[in-house]
């Protein structure tokens, strides 16, 4: 019952350990993206979801999430809003910090790329403490969006299935390997 893409996907999905540190198992999707196949599959797989669901803003993570979210948005006829991190959008922003393993980081989005009431996607290529997501989350709110749910390529799904992220349902295709 499983989509027959997904192994393809995850397979194109090339694991490096310890970078960029010891320990860590990095999911590399630069040869997804090399992969025509796998590359498209996936892109098609958001497609089919978020098509005909009214969505009207695709907001993509810095910085894969700015590899996927274009083309998820072309497709469905949404607009793509950039969350970036800190200082790199040039207009008037606001900012929500999210925690990391030492400190903190930080996303950013321009005022005004949303309007009030607009439903929203949020794109990244990967969720691991879900940190990032929740402060993409508390940035559309805030700027008045409803957002819809998440997704990503790659997570780990605590129920098989759709787990769920500040409330908001999360969309994952593959695990890591
Ligand atoms: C990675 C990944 C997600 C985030 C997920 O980005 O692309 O954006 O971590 O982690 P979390 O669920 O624990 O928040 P990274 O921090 O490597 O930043 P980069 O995309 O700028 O390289």
């Amino acid at each position: 019952k499983s989509d027959p893409r997904l192994q393809g996907i995850s397979e194109a999905i090339r694991v490096v350990p310890h970078f960029p540190k010891q320990g860590i198992m990095f999911q590399d999707i630069t040869t997804l993206l090399l992969d025509h196949k796998a590359f498209k599959d996936t892109v098609d797989i958001f497609v089919d979801r978020y098509r005909g669901m009214n969505i009207s803003v695709v907001a993509g993570v810095e910085a894969r999430g700015f590899v996927f979210g274009p083309a998820i948005a072309l497709a469905i006829g949404a607009k793509f809003v950039p969350l970036r991190k800190p200082r790199k959008l040039p207009g008037e922003v606001i900012s929500e910090a999210y925690e990391l393993e030492y400190g903190t980081d930080c996303l950013e989005i321009h005022v005004g790329a949303v309007q009030p009431g607009e439903r929203a996607i949020v794109i990244d290529d990967l969720v691991a403490t879900g940190g990032t997501l929740s402060a993409a989350i508390r940035l559309l709110e805030r700027v008045g969006a409803e957002v819809i749910e998440c997704a990503c390529v790659i997570g780990v799904r605590e129920v098989k299935g759709q787990c769920r992220l500040n409330g908001k349902p999360l969309y994952i295709l593959v695990e890591p390997r």
